[in-house]
């Protein structure tokens, strides 16, 4: 039996439990599709910091790079300054464990939840390729006369040639792959007519970023060509942000960089129903990647039994895709969608009609 070592931080705040339930959801998939997992858990996070002082020893980080697969609840603590946490566990493992990409994918599961009421699910579907270990993230930069009434701050964006393809080669490579086609894509007949039958956009700021977007932007343009069923879309970010809400049905797959991608996947979120569902992947295809819930560590809904668990259900499906598993990702995929469809009140937390517990049941139930 094909058997998966999965390293599990539980984290702080809700993660713990929202990460019960997702491991539940995916022992039964392993049961129903012939695969066995051995979880690996590491006590990480605000506690253990208060406690001993330690963020992530490099001994962990050591351990954790053997793991294909890690599986991350949520990472913050109210006790604990902000940036400690973030940076010395979070950044810190995506950046030493080369996990260049961030993938959120995007769909609206029932309109209900939805602010863009006249949208339905047909409408909402697209994937954020975000690159994860450069930009404004890699701590570039620095102070001149700190504290001083002259004090000058500056932060760079680092784009390497070499980061910004292997992202873009990610992207187009998910954008062929992605079934694709669909009418409301973005795609017009005539793209249709040329044999393209996907689209990916890249999301910048070409028009003041003239460095960086510049090097993206000829980077983009010499990888299209491999791709020929691959349409080339630009759209400058803030515009981005503004299509979202107006015209989401315009998108299929967005590649973009760390900041950008932080920003727009906020709003994505929200489009597709809220941090309830959303889920997301920090993918090093060769190397140690780590899935999580897009939601924080929700510090006031500790401990309480009403967070939502799908988006953490659906991080986990995301990992089993990943590993291989596709048919066990797509039936956790649906088995989500049934729920929400049949069973829940609300995506909101506390608003579900049942609580963390009995949502995770309901989908292992439905698998
Ligand atoms: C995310 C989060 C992180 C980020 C924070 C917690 C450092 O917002 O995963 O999107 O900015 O990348
Ligand atoms: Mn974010």
């Amino acid at each position: 039996m094909t058997t998966y070592d999965i390293a599990v931080i539980g984290g702080d705040g809700t993660g713990p439990e929202v990460t019960r339930e997702a491991l539940k959801v995916a022992e039964v998939a392993a049961q129903k599709f012939g695969f066995q997992i051995n979880w690996h858990p590491y006590n990480l996070g605000g506690e253990r910091y208060l406690k001993t002082g330690e963020v992530l020893p490099d001994s962990v980080v050591t351990e954790l790079r053997q793991f294909k697969a890690i599986y991350l609840g949520a990472i913050g603590h109210p006790q604990v300054k902000p940036g400690i946490l973030e940076k010395g566990i979070l950044l810190r493992l995506r950046f030493e464990l080369e996990q260049y990409i961030n993938l959120r994918p995007v769909k609206l599961y029932r309109a209900v939840d939805c602010p863009l009421k006249d949208k339905g699910p047909e409408h909402i579907d697209f994937v954020v390729v975000r690159e994860n270990n450069e930009g404004l993230y890699c701590g570039a930069g620095g102070f001149l006369f700190k504290g001083l009434p002259g004090e000058v701050a500056v932060q760079e964006s680092i784009n390497t040639r070499r980061g910004v393809d292997r992202c873009l080669k990610y992207a187009f490579e998910l954008a062929q792959k992605r079934r694709a086609g669909q009418p409301w894509q973005g795609l017009k007949p005539e793209d249709v007519a040329a044999g393209k039958t996907a689209q990916l956009t890249m999301v910048g700021k070409t028009n003041v970023l003239t460095y960086a977007f510049d090097l993206w932007d000829r980077a983009f343009h010499a990888m299209g060509p491999k791709y020929p069923p691959v349409k080339l879309d630009y759209a400058h970010v803030d515009a981005t942000c503004m299509w979202f809400v107006k015209n989401p049905e315009w998108f299929d797959v967005i590649v973009t960089d760390n900041l950008f991608g932080d920003i727009i996947t906020d709003l994505a979120a929200m489009i597709q129903g809220g941090l309830g569902v959303a889920a997301g992947g920090n993918i090093n295809p060769e190397g140690s990647s780590m899935f999580e819930p897009m939601g924080g560590s929700a510090p006031k809904y500790t401990g309480q039994n009403v967070i939502n668990p799908l988006a953490a259900i659906n991080a986990a499906g995301m990992m089993l895709d990943f590993l291989g598993e596709a048919k066990a990702g797509a039936t956790i995929e649906a088995a989500v969608i049934q729920i929400i469809n049949t069973k829940i009140q609300s995506l909101a937390a506390g608003k579900m009609g049942y609580g963390t517990k009995e949502v995770g049941d309901l989908v292992a139930a439905a698998l």
